[in-house]
């Protein structure tokens, strides 16, 4: 819809003109921009009980922002370390959470490319529209030194939005932000993969899943890990070639290689962090890429002999920080063009959001976790 003028001035001549030109006002528009929200807020950095409901007052969108009405979040492991006191740079008593979808309701005067009712997500990073991160940008990540989205309704910079594909529902589109953007970036960043190449990803929460979707999309090989034989045969509908259990089989390492013919993964999903390092290395290629993600197998392991063994094989360690806007358009027209949906394991209502942290927390899921916000 056209933005509203209000003209006080009589009508005649030149502003009887101009009025013509001008859409005409709708109080209805007026009346549905809300001036409140409610938020969950973290009082405390130390359990998800510490996530309080609220209601609180809604700033005026500036003139570069669109406001959006959130109909769903996602949750990511992310959320558990800032909920829990394991997240560092968390601003005090924040809004959490990074991932929403929702539609607009408002635009500010300035704002070009979007109208009322567009179906738009966030980038992780709003101000991370392409390039390199930097400081101040990583200082723009929602639910983290920012304010996030586990809220009704929130202003967006326009710059960090973009078009939620046709396909997909809000609850679908809510899961891309951090999990689906984070494995594009790994795996189709400065040196994409290759058709062929061979992919591992450990387990099968968020990234993994969305890494094992766009690896077989784009013609890799995907080897996938798993605590449950369960999980292994979604992943194995999903476009998995290989299935290790990596508690039946501890030297899943040596299994990747027997796969690949002793040749090693190409690209190594690394989200187990210190702690499976060590065999992620083993389980690459000579000049293999690492991709450094997450830290679910614990952070204490002592690292000192990995230099070296990633020298004798100089395996590519490469860390990643979610993504870029630009990636996430990527990502999207991928997502279009092979028509894929992103696995949701479980939706629950706003006022469950306390039960959909402990669901995450469980590992008991496969693919993304989450929350709908809005009723209708
Ligand atoms: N750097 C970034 O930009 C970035 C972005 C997103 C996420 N992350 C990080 O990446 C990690 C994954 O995040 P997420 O949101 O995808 O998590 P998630 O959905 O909670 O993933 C949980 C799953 O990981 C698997 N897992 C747990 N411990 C494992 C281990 N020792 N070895 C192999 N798999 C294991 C399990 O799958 P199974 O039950 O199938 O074994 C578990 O269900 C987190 O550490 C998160 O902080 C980083």
């Amino acid at each position: 819809m056209g933005k509203t003028h209000i003209s006080t001035e009589p009508l005649t001549g030149t502003s009887l003109r101009v009025l013509r030109l001008i859409p005409p006002i709708c109080t209805s528009d007026i009346m549905s921009i809300p001036s409140k929200t409610t938020e969950y807020y973290i009082s405390k950095p130390q359990g998800i009980d510490n996530l309080i409901l609220r209601e609180a007052p809604l700033a005026p969108s500036k003139s570069t922002e669109v406001l959006v009405k959130i109909h769903a979040v996602s949750l990511n492991y992310r959320d558990i370390a800032a909920v829990t006191g394991n997240y560092p740079g968390l601003k005090d008593e924040p809004v959490p959470c990074s991932d929403m979808a929702g539609e607009v309701i408002a635009v500010g005067s300035e704002v070009k490319g979007w109208k009322k009712g567009d179906r738009v997500a966030s980038n992780f990073a709003v101000d991370h529209v392409h390039g390199e991160i930097t400081k101040e940008i990583k200082d723009t990540s929602l639910g983290g030194a920012i304010d996030g989205t586990l809220t009704r309704y929130k202003n967006f910079p326009a710059h960090a939005l973009v078009r939620v594909p046709e396909h997909l529902t809000y609850e679908e589109a809510a899961t891309l932000p951090c999990a689906a953007v984070t494995a594009w970036n790994a795996l189709l960043g400065p040196v994409p993969l290759k058709g062929g190449d061979t992919v591992l990803v450990q387990g099968t929460g968020g990234v993994s899943i969305f890494a094992l979707q766009i690896a077989a999309a784009m013609g890799a090989t995907v080897i996938a890990t798993s605590s449950s034989n369960v999980k292994l045969q979604i992943a194995k509908k999903l476009g998995a070639t290989h299935l290790i259990n990596y508690k039946e089989t501890p030297d899943w390492d040596q299994e990747a290689l027997k796969l690949t013919g002793g040749r090693g993964v190409d690209h190594i999903v690394e989200i187990g962090g210190p702690g499976t390092l060590d065999k992620s290395i083993s389980a690459a290629r000579y000049g293999g890429w690492v991709h450094n993600i997450g830290f679910l197998a614990g952070v204490n392991t002592d690292l000192s002999g990995l230099t070296l063994k990633m020298l004798h094989k100089a395996i590519v360690y490469r860390s990643v920080l979610v993504g870029t806007r630009y990636q996430f358009e990527d990502l999207n027209r991928l997502l279009v063009a092979r028509q894929i949906h992103p696995v949701i394991d479980k939706v629950f209502s706003f006022e469950q959001a306390k039960d959909a942290y402990q669901h995450l927390l469980s590992q008991k899921h496969v693919g993304k976790v989450v929350i709908k916000v809005a009723k209708d």
